[in-house]
């Protein structure tokens, strides 16, 4: 059930509006994974509150979860992780995912959205990356996230984060929001931070309606080098600098306030 509230200049879709209590209905929380093995495809998946793998061959498109854990012609595996990772899986609801990262809902405020890695080494050094520059950003006036200074951590180091509930922009706004983001990354750049993924659902609004930047995986301060975990084609370079975030803004927010977007964002839904 959704709830509502309301603030000065829109309707804020609050924390509760994130389905309380575990869903008995299994659900993707990653993008489709490739790999070389046998069979090809897998996603990782909620149930209850558990994580899982599910592995698959032939279509993309992954197979009907409506009997999970049975899924015809696929095998379904739990993901062992630790007991701090378990406990929180538990007691949080999927929210959303994107390439590197799923997103719950846990409930507690002030800060009930938690941003997890995927379950890989590499996928908790770029969630450490990512809580770094959020850190060193915050030093500074600039649109993001409030965020909890205490990292999600287990034995195995940190994991995620968390941080307050925002509510998507939606596709069909987007030429008007162009104009303003365009500042908003120029505050950025100003205060010597690159972005590095300016894709329109990586702007979301706050509780007071501000719009504001999210998805720092691949933000750095402009000048220093880039670690390896950012692929190389995000900035053709050694070291962080502005114009990928140029170049990103030019395709998707050209235009007037009522011009659309020059590529339909739904293709890059999960960036
Ligand atoms: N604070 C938040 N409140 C509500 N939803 C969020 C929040 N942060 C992220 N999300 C949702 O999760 C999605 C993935 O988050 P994002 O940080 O972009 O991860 P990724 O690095 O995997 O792209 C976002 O597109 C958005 O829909
Ligand atoms: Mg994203």
């Amino acid at each position: 059930m959704l709830s509502y509230v309301l603030s000065s200049s829109s309707v804020f879709i609050s924390s509760k509006a994130y389905t309380a209590g575990p869903s008995t209905e299994a659900q993707p929380v990653s993008p489709l994974q490739c790999h070389d093995g046998d069979p090809p495809y897998y996603c990782y998946v909620d149930w209850s509150g558990k994580a899982f793998t599910v592995h698959w061959s032939g279509d993309v498109d992954h197979p009907d979860l409506s009997r999970f854990p049975v899924v015809d012609n696929a095998s379904v595996k739990a993901v062992e992780t630790s007991s701090d990772i378990a406990l929180l899986w538990a007691a949080s609801t999927p929210v959303d995912f994107g390439a590197q990262a799923c997103v719950r809902c846990t409930h507690e405020e002030p800060f009930p959205i938690i941003k997890l890695a995927p379950f890989s080494e590499r996928g908790c050094a770029m969630m450490k990356h990512e809580f770094e520059i959020l850190g060193q950003m915050s030093k500074y006036d600039l649109p993001i996230p409030k965020f909890s200074p205490e990292p999600l951590i287990d034995a195995d180091g940190l994991y995620g984060y968390r941080m307050e509930a925002l509510e998507r922009t939606t596709t069909s706004k987007w030429g008007s929001y162009a104009p303003e983001i365009k500042l908003l990354v120029e505050r950025m750049h100003q205060q010597g931070f690159a972005h590095g993924d300016l894709l329109p659902n990586n702007a979301m609004k706050n509780q007071q309606g501000d719009l504001v930047l999210i998805d720092f995986t691949f933000s750095g301060v402009l000048g220093t080098a880039i670690p390896d975990h950012i692929p190389r084609e995000v900035f053709h370079s050694d070291v962080f600098h502005a114009q990928a975030d140029e170049d990103m803004l030019r395709l998707f927010y050209v235009g007037t306030p009522t011009t659309p977007p020059l590529v339909d964002n739904e293709l890059y839904r999960h960036g």
